[in-house]
């Protein structure tokens, strides 16, 4: 729950804002971000791995890019953007949205392991940043398009580093079986291929070994080997820096524990500074790329109870509380088996505690939004229900299942609400079929 999440006569308030109101107001479902919580975070996590790699402590800095693929919309951009932060893409869609919003294209790294050519052509004439390479043909790619434009791209270089996460399968990225990065061994390769390639200047390695991963040890393991081969690849010329990546977890129920943010980043320097120390390099300035850890706690979703039905099992009653919206709006819990903590947000309910699970609105069995949860045994229709911890990965993987317009992303700060991304209409999704008249369409 975001740190401003409390009861006011019985109702849920977050930010300073009475979730009730909220819902009368847009109507639910609605995405809510803590705009306060969220930049409170991007400033801690900032400063965390600032002092962890402060120069006087035998480092050389850091740059923190927000991945944007965890929620992104104009003003969470310039959020981050007023918070020291860099814009990390990966597709053409992410990188329009981040340069309409007015980030400097500096300011952007873009990653994605099949950049189309149109996509390559766009961030090299808006001259962004830096290109994460993730293959070989992507290496010439970027260089023949640096090259008509006449430009010097800088670039970094993806590496697998085959350290198994302890995550789910579908977030773990650096084993050896998956698509993303260019295996260690390989890498020497491919560097020599970019540093003769026109167009390209390689400033770092990167590598991201997954996420919402709990334990440092993963991190600092990743850190070990991408500083050897740092180390391996510089000779006299090392390169300026290191991308980490990604990947801090967060806490969705109470059984999640994730170390504190700062003994992460302490943990991370000190396998960094102990590496480079052993390999006899300095230690290249550090970026990292966190997305969920940033939005995740700061972003809450309400939705309407609308029915309720106790199921008879061999091993009791199960109680199905359905609301009105479900895995298109969160499809984490059908993907990745995910949990999450949900309240009563309309009112407070002295009434026995009852284990329910909470399902959505759509055509699956496993459209679930909380596998299992306590929720008042009073629980009735057209009672709010709120889902903590939604603001990562809801909105940004959000689908049209079931013809079902996306809830609107709304921000509060100090009780003012104002609205992200406005709620879509069947008219939005109408418009799109070629064998409706769109103008009929839109009087209905
Ligand atoms: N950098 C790279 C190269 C990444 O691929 C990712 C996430 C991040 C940074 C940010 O990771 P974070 O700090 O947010 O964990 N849809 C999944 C998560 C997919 C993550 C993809 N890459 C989920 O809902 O759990």
């Amino acid at each position: 729950w975001p740190a401003s999440a409390e009861r006011v006569d019985g109702a849920l308030h977050v930010g300073g804002a009475d979730l009730r109101e909220i819902a009368q107001q847009h109507g639910t479902p609605f995405l809510l971000v803590d705009e306060t919580e969220v930049r409170d975070r991007a400033r801690r996590i900032r400063t965390a791995f600032d002092a962890a790699f402060a120069p006087e402590r035998g480092a050389a800095g850091v740059d923190v890019y927000y991945a944007g693929k965890a929620l992104l919309t104009a003003d969470i951009a310039r959020w981050m953007r007023a918070e020291g932060l860099r814009i990390d893409v990966c597709t053409g869609g992410e990188l329009a949205l981040a340069l309409r919003a007015g980030v400097e294209p500096e300011a952007i790294g873009f990653h994605g392991n099949n950049k189309s050519e149109l996509e390559i052509e766009a961030g090299v004439a808006a001259g962004i940043g830096t290109f994460i390479i993730d293959s070989a043909i992507e290496a010439e790619r970027i260089s023949a398009a640096a090259a008509r434009a006449g430009r010097a791209q800088r670039v970094r270089l993806r590496i697998s580093v085959g350290v198994h996460a302890s995550t789910h399968e579908f977030l773990a990225t650096s084993h050896e079986d998956q698509k993303f990065g260019i295996p260690l061994a390989e890498a020497p390769a491919v560097v020599a291929r970019i540093r003769e390639l026109p167009g390209l200047e390689l400033v770092g390695l990167h590598t991201h070994i997954g996420s919402q991963i709990f334990d440092a040890d993963g991190f600092a393991e990743s850190a070990r080997r991408m500083l050897a081969l740092h180390a391996e690849l510089g000779g006299d010329d090392p390169l300026p820096e290191l991308n980490l990546g990604g990947g801090f977890g967060i806490a969705y129920t109470a059984a999640d524990s994730p170390e504190p943010i700062e003994a992460i980043a302490e943990g991370l320097a000190d396998a960094v500074r102990a590496a480079a120390a052993e390999l006899g390099v300095a230690v290249p300035r550090i970026a990292i790329e966190p997305g969920r850890w940033i939005v995740g706690p700061a972003g809450v979703t309400v939705y309407e109870v609308g029915t309720i039905k106790p199921v008879r099992l061999a091993e009791g009653t199960r109680t199905y509380v359905s609301v009105d919206g479900g895995m298109a709006d969160n499809a984490r819990p059908a993907l990745y088996d995910a949990q999450y903590s949900a309240r009563i947000a309309s009112r407070a309910s002295d009434a026995e505690p009852m284990l329910a699970r909470v399902a959505g609105r759509h055509c699956e069995s496993g459209d679930i939004v909380v596998d299992a949860e306590w929720l008042p045994s009073d629980v009735a229709p057209g009672d709010l229900l709120a889902v903590a911890t939604t603001g990562a990965y809801c909105h940004s993987l959000a689908s049209n299942y079931n013809a079902a317009p996306r809830p609107p992303v709304l921000a509060v700060r100090d009780g003012a609400v104002r609205t992200l991304v406005r709620r879509e209409t069947i008219d939005d999704l109408l418009a799109r079929d070629a064998g409706l008249d769109a103008g009929l369409v839109a009087e209905n």
